[in-house]
């Protein structure tokens, strides 16, 4: 199989080409990526040899066209994926994320490629703290911010491209994910590496807010089931039942740190910020025998923590430079 993974560089592409090369050997990986500030090369080293690279823009349709020419398959990561950065500048999030997954759709469209679209669980809006229910494939889309109003606008072309053209497309709408090769700009990297840099975490407001967390690998080889199994035209719900308030993961990794479990600042609110995500993945275990392989987060987050420790050349370049768009952006200890 030859398949093209777009957003390769980035945090949850990068351990999928790496899953995919260590699992899958008869697997031929292309990745395409414009190396943003989220990209990151070095996260494919280890592996730079057994895959193609090519540096380049999923909104550059010719290239597109030639790329999806070649393959059976397309897998599109590639995303502006920071709700900070959108509230800052919403613009390329609507080139890359609805301009983009454009030109892919056409592409796959011409070329009659099998097409797998990553999306979030953050187009369905958020829940209330109370609220025992969590998203189904059924919910309603009701996006807070320009970013996960962008993902809802790709998710409805993939929609349309299957239902008017016939595309061969899936989609997933998984919820956060942790792991190695995240960006520092992102909640659960950014506290690890504050610490690092002897830094109190930061917890945006009251810290209430509820995230459902599930390791990058699991969501990767969900991704797998569905490009493999899954039924064309169908969204599936991708989650590891990992429901923790913001707080309580602060305290875990001030744990790991073996320091208070108060030793945190509260700083300014994020607007908009969604209150909680819970995911319903029942249709994804049922129907096509998927588990999750990280069901104990204290122990996904402590080999977390690890790897930031043992890989500190990765982060180190990005550190100071994030810190400095959050205080940029007005961020205040509260
Ligand atoms: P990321 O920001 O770490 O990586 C994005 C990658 O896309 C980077 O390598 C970047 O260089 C590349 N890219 C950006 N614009 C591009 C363009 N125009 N052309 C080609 N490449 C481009 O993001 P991530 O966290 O790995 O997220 C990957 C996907 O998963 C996104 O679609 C995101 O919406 C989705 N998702 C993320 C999470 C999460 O918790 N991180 C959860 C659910 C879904
Ligand atoms: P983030 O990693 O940005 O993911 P998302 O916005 O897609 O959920 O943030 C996860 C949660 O952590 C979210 O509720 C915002 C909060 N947060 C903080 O409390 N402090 C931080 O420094 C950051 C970056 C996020």
């Amino acid at each position: 199989m030859r398949l093209l993974v777009t957003g390769g560089a980035g945090f949850i592409g990068a351990n999928f080409v790496h899953q995919t090369v260590t699992t899958r050997p008869g697997v031929q990986v292309t990745v395409l990526d414009k190396l943003t500030y989220a990209g990151n090369r070095s996260s494919l080293d280890p592996i730079a040899d057994r895959i193609e690279f090519v540096h380049g823009d999923i909104a550059d349709a010719a290239l597109v066209e030639r790329l999806v020419g070649g393959v059976d398959a397309v897998v599109h990561f590639a995303a502006e994926s920071h709700n900070d950065n959108s509230l800052a500048d919403p613009w390329p999030f609507v080139q890359t994320n609805i301009v983009g997954t454009y030109s892919l759709l056409q592409a796959v469209r011409k070329h009659q490629v099998r097409y797998h679209h990553i999306s979030t669980d953050e187009v369905y809006g958020d829940l209330e703290l109370d609220d025992p229910s969590a998203f189904t494939e059924a919910t309603p889309y009701n996006p807070s911010s320009p970013y996960s109003a962008s993902k809802a606008s790709s998710d409805m072309l993939v929609r349309a491209w299957v239902r008017s053209f016939g595309v061969r497309a899936t989609i997933s709408n998984c919820s956060n994910n942790y792991g190695p090769y995240q960006h520092v700009e992102k909640f659960i990297p950014r506290q690890i590496t504050n610490l690092i840099d002897g830094v109190r975490p930061r917890l945006y407001g009251s810290g209430h807010q509820v995230r459902d967390w599930i390791h990058v690998d699991d969501h990767n080889s969900a991704v797998w089931e569905i490009l493999e199994r899954g039924r064309i035209g169908r969204t599936y719900l991708i989650g590891a039942q990992g429901e923790r308030d913001n707080k309580s993961v602060v305290q875990l990794i001030l744990e790991a740190f073996g320091r208070p479990a108060d030793d945190f600042d509260h700083v300014t609110d994020r607007p908009g910020h969604d209150l909680r995500y819970a995911i319903d993945s029942s249709l994804l275990r049922t129907e096509l025998g998927w588990t999750p392989r990280y069901s104990d987060f204290r122990t996904g987050l402590a080999a977390t923590v690890q790897w930031y420790r043992d890989n500190e050349n990765w982060w180190r370049p990005q550190k100071a430079a994030t810190e400095n768009a959050y205080a940029a952006a007005g961020e205040k200890v509260l």
